[in-house]
C-alpha cells in the first residue's frame, strides 16, 4: 500500500500500538513530528508529562511550518483527540496537501503487553482509557473527511506484492531477439546528459555503459549539444560529440541499443547523419537508433557558426531529414523523388544491418507530432501524466489523419527523476539539486523517491501506452548510480 506523498499523515492508536515503529520504517526522522520526542526536547524526556503543553505548542508550530512548505508531515501522537485531528486536517487542506489518517489496529492485549515491557509504562488505567477511545475512533475517522483512512493491522501481510508483467491492449511492442523489457513491459534506455568523467573520459564512459548493460537497460542514448545546456550543467562542463562517443561505445561488448536523444537537425546535413547512423548500425549488428528534433538553442548555433533558421524552417528541415535518411538507408541506389526532397541517387554503403528506428523528439502538437505520426517510428515527449495523455491523444489523431496505424508509432518519454537508495538519500539529492526551487515543488517535478516509487510510476506509464522510457539522472556520477536502477529496469 503506497500512501500519497507529499501528504499530511496523522497516526492514530493507543500507546504500544506501534505508531512510532510504523513511521520510522517509512519516513525520514525529520518528517515525523512526535509529541514524545518534543517532550524530550523541551522537558526531561519523552515521558515528561509536565512538558506536554510546551511540546504540543512546538508540535503545532512544526506541523504548520512543514505543511506550509508542502512537505510531508507525519504527526506522531496518540491521535485520539478529534479537535486536534480536525485542525491538522484543515491545515493540510489549506496547504493543498492530501490528508491521510493511519489507524493502528492492534489487539488490546498486545498493547498492554508492550506497555508493560517498557521502562516507563503508561499507568494501566490510562492505557485502559486509551483503548476504549481507540475502539471508537474508526467510525469518527470515516466521518471526518480524510482523503484516505489507512488501517494497519498488526498481522498485516508483507507490502508490495510481486506484479505480473503488464500488457497494453492494442499496442504491439517491437520485439527483436534482444528486445529487453522491464517486468512492466517497458524498454528503459539510459539517457546520458552529463559527463563528470574527471581525468578519464573513456574509462568513465566505458564503466557507465557496462553498468547499463549489466543493470538490464535496453540501450544508451546521448544528448547532442555543442555547449552543455543550463538545464543540466554549466557551460564549461564537457559535452562530447555523440557519434564519436557512440562509436567508442559500439566497441564494447554489450547488447545496448545506441543512439541520440536527440540530435538537432540543424547540426549536420541529413545525409551525413544517415551515414553516421548506418555505420553505427553496421558496426553494432543493428543496435542503432536516431532520435532527432528541430533544435531549440540559439546560443550553441551562434557559438559554432551553425545557421539557426526559424522554427518553421527547422520543422521543414526535420521532415526532409527523415525522408532523406530513409531514402539513403533503403536498399538499392536508385534516384529518390520525394517532392520536397530529390536525390539523384541513393548510394549508401555500408548498409544498415536492419531498420534503424527514428524517434522524433518534441511535443509540438501541430507539426512535431504530425511529423512523428507520418514519418517516425516513435515520438518522444515529456513523462508527466497530464501532458502525456494529451500528447498521445494528439499523436493518435494525426495518425488517423495521415492513415497510419497508431501501433506503428511507439510512444516514448524522457523521464528525469531523482532516485535515491532510500527515502533519506532521495531527499538528500533533492536538497543538493534543487537550486533555488522550493524543495516540495522540485521533489514533485522530479518524482523524487526510491526505485520502488519509480516502479509504481513506470507501471502507470506502461498502462498509458508508453513503449520506451528514456531515463536520465540529473546527478549521474558514475556506474554505481546506474547499477542501483537494476530493479526498475529489469
Ligand atoms: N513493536 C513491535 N512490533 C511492531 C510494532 C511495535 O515489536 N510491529 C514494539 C516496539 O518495538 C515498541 C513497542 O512495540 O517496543 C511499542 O511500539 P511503538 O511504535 O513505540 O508504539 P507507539 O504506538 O508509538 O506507542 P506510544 O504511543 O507509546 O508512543
Ligand atoms: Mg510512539
Amino acid at each position: 500500500m503506497r500512501l500519497p506523498d507529499p501528504a499530511l499523515v496523522v497516526l492514530v492508536g493507543p500507546s504500544g500500538a506501534g505508531k512510532s515503529t510504523w513511521a520510522a520504517g517509512r519516513y525520514r526522522t525529520e518528517e515525523v513530528v512526535s509529541s514524545d520526542a518534543l517532550r524530550g526536547v523541551v522537558g526531561s524526556g519523552p515521558h515528561d508529562l509536565d512538558a506536554s503543553a510546551d511540546a504540543f505548542a512546538l508540535l503545532e508550530t512544526v506541523v504548520a511550518a512543514r505543511l506550509g512548505r508542502g512537505l510531508t508531515t507525519v504527526v506522531d501522537t496518540l491521535g485520539l483527540d478529534a479537535d486536534r485531528r480536525l485542525a491538522w486536517l484543515a491545515a493540510a487542506r489549506a496547504a493543498g496537501l492530501p490528508a491521510v489518517a493511519v489507524r493502528m489496529h492492534t489487539p488490546d492485549a498486545l498493547c498492554r503487553q508492550r506497555n508493560a515491557a517498557r521502562d516507563r509504562p503508561v499507568p494501566a488505567p490510562v492505557l485502559a482509557a486509551q483503548l476504549k477511545r481507540a475502539a471508537l475512533v474508526g467510525t469518527a475517522l470515516d466521518l471526518e473527511g480524510w482523503d484516505l483512512v489507512h488501517v494497519v493491522d498488526t498481522d498485516e501481510a508483507p507490502r508490495v506484492p510481486e506484479e505480473a508483467p503488464r500488457r497494453v491492449e492494442g499496442h504491439t511492442p517491437r520485439r527483436g531477439p534482444d528486445d529487453r523489457r522491464s517486468s512492466q513491459g517497458l524498454r528503459v534506455v539510459l539517457q546520458v546528459s552529463r559527463f563528470p568523467w574527471g581525468e578519464d573520459p573513456a574509462g568513465w564512459l566505458r564503466s557507465v555503459a557496462l553498468a547499463a548493460d549489466e543493470a538490464g537497460f535496453a540501450g544508451l542514448a546521448l544528448m547532442d549539444h555543442l555547449i552543455q545546456i543550463p538545464q543540466v550543467g554549466r557551460a564549461w562542463e564537457p559535452i562530447p560529440e555523440p557519434w564519436v562517443t557512440l562509436g567508442m561505445l559500439a566497441g564494447l561488448d554489450t547488447r545496448l541499443d545506441l543512439g541520440t536523444l536527440v540530435t538537432p537537425v540543424t547540426f549536420r546535413p541529413a545525409g551525413v547523419v544517415a551515414k553516421a547512423a548506418a555505420t553505427l548500425d553496421a558496426l553494432t549488428g543493428g543496435r542503432c537508433f536516431v532520435g532527432i528534433g528541430a533544435g531549440w538553442w540559439a546560443r550553441e548555433h551562434a557559438a559554432y557558426a551553425v545557421p539557426f533558421p526559424s522554427a518553421r524552417e527547422r520543422l521543414d528541415l526535420l521532415e526532409d531529414a527523415i525522408r532523406t535518411m530513409r531514402a539513403l538507408w533503403a536498399s538499392g541506389t536508385k534516384a529518390y523523388a520525394g517532392g520536397r526532397v530529390d536525390l539523384p541517387e541513393t548510394t549508401g554503403y555500408p548498409r544498415p544491418a536492419g531498420r534503424i528506428p527514428v524517434v522524433v523528439g518534441g511535443g509540438g502538437e501541430r507539426r512535431t507530432l504530425r511529423i512523428a505520426a507520418e514519418l517516425g517510428d516513435a515520438c518522444n515527449v515529456a513523462s508527466d501524466p497530464e501532458t502525456l495523455d494529451r500528447k498521445i491523444e494528439v499523436l493518435r489523431a494525426h495518425c488517423r489523419d495521415v492513415g497510419r496505424d497508431p501501433a506503428e508509432v511507439a510512444v516514448t518519454v524522457l523521464d528525469l527523476p531523482v532516485v535515491g537508495r532510500d527515502r533519506a538519500d532521495a531527499w538528500a539529492r533533492v536538497e543538493r539539486l534543487r537550486g533555488r526551487s522550493p524543495a516540495a515543488a522540485f521533489a514533485r517535478r522530479t518524482h523524487a523517491g526510491t526505485v520502488a516509487d519509480q516502479r509504481d510510476r513506470y507501471g502507470a506509464l506502461a498502462d498509458r501506452g508508453v513503449d520506451t522510457v528514456f531515463l536520465g539522472l540529473g546527478d549521474l556520477a558514475g556506474p554505481e548510480d546506474v547499477l542501483a536502477l537494476a530493479d526498475l529496469v529489469g
